[in-house]
């Protein structure tokens, strides 16, 4: 069955999730969105009854297999004590439904991503960046006899990205390339003397060694700011589709150039052109990324020197990510954009010296 605006309450009642005398008095609202998948708000303006689902449409059936892979996330976060100390940080899981490839969350009323909050707001406040270090480190730290026990079952398994196997392209082939935009890019990577065999020296780095949330953008991170009550902050990990076994400092790095790619957004002219665009704040973004960092580093009690061998192999991650999310900005483009050009040149700088980027472009200081 296909979810619709109307039918959704139906659906709701059936599954025992929505109150008839609610419904009797009228108190039903729904908002329908479209992500990656199709997404419905319902009673946000309710007290009770107040759902967010997600429905994957059935044209593919890799959309189905992710649906179902986040609902298996939450069964099992919620099922197996190591992952206890996570809990606050996951909203409320309800209902799975397989045939019809629908999961019901709890809404997070007030929440607002991470991502808007630092390109649109620039107010992101230190706690929110401790908070995240703290939430990541507890996934990270799952002990190793969960993730034995998780990969035996067959519920996780190594999950390379995608853009480590780049260098693995032994010759260049427009053909391969998705659109003209795409071919461009790849054949300047392939014309600058050195990026790629950079690429391939950093993709060496990337160790499987926990369970990562694989998809750590900052718009997959929602917070909610108690202002009366001195700024206590919440915040919700969410979006867990490519949940899986990877390496910690990928899902950190990731973190880092989701910031950098809402700088990168923010000069952009298009983007300048809206109305209303604040300047964006680079001390905010660098003082949410240093603080995230020294804050994940304490929780891993590493010492100076693990601390900075950490920081260098975060860095060029987060310049292989960069050059994912170059890659992400051009499947359907004509031509490359000022935008997806300016992801690539700040790619290449930060794996050409990262230690200079660690410092001046991520801003973060040991
Ligand atoms: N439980 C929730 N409550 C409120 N908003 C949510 C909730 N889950 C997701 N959202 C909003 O919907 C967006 C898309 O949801 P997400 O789970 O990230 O799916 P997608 O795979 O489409 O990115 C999020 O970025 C967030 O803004
Ligand atoms: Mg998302």
């Amino acid at each position: 069955m296909l979810l619709t605006e109307t039918n959704i309450v139906h659906y709701l009642l059936d599954c025992g999730l929505f109150d008839k005398a609610s419904f009797v008095n009228d108190e039903f609202s729904c908002d329908a969105g479209n992500s990656r998948h199709k997404n419905y708000i319902v009673n946000k303006e309710f007290e009770t009854n107040r759902y967010f689902i997600k429905q994957a449409l059935g044209s593919t059936a890799e959309k189905i297999h992710s649906l179902k892979r986040e609902a298996l996330f939450y069964e099992i976060a919620a099922a197996n004590e190591s992952f206890g100390p996570l809990q606050k940080y996951l909203p409320v899981s309800l209902h799975y439904d397989t045939a019809n490839a629908i999961l019901v969350l709890e809404y997070l009323a007030g929440y607002t991503s991470i991502y808007d909050q630092l390109l649109y707001q620039q107010d992101l406040s230190t706690a929110t960046a401790t908070e995240l270090a703290n939430a990541l480190f507890l996934l990270h730290s799952t002990p190793a006899e969960t993730v034995e026990k998780l990969t035996e079952k067959g519920f996780i398994s190594i999950n390379k990205p995608w853009i480590l196997t780049l260098p693995e392209l032994k010759s260049f082939s427009a053909n391969a390339a998705r659109s003209e935009a795409e071919a461009a890019g790849l054949q300047l990577i392939y014309d600058v003397p050195g990026f790629m065999d950079m690429i391939g020296e950093a993709a060496k780095l990337w160790v499987a060694d926990c369970i990562v949330h694989g998809d750590s953008k900052l718009n997959n991170f929602l917070v909610k700011i108690d202002k009366e009550q001195t700024g206590t902050t919440s915040l919700k990990l969410i979006d867990w589709e490519l949940f899986n076994t990877g390496d910690p400092l990928w899902d950190l790095a990731t973190v880092f150039q989701s910031a950098l790619t809402a700088w990168v957004i923010s000069e952009d002219p298009v983007y300048k052109a809206n109305k209303g665009v604040k300047t964006f704040d680079q001390g905010n973004m660098q003082l949410f990324i240093s603080v995230c960092f020294t804050n994940y580093a304490a929780a891993n009690k590493w010492n100076d020197a693990e601390t900075r061998a950490k920081l260098e192999k975060c860095t060029v991650f987060c310049g292989l990510r960069l050059l994912h999310n170059f890659f992400e900005t051009t499947p359907h483009a004509k031509s490359l954009r000022p935008y997806s050009a300016r992801l690539l040149q700040l790619a290449y700088n930060i794996l050409f010296n990262p230690a200079e980027a660690a410092q001046h472009v991520l801003g973060i200081k040991l």
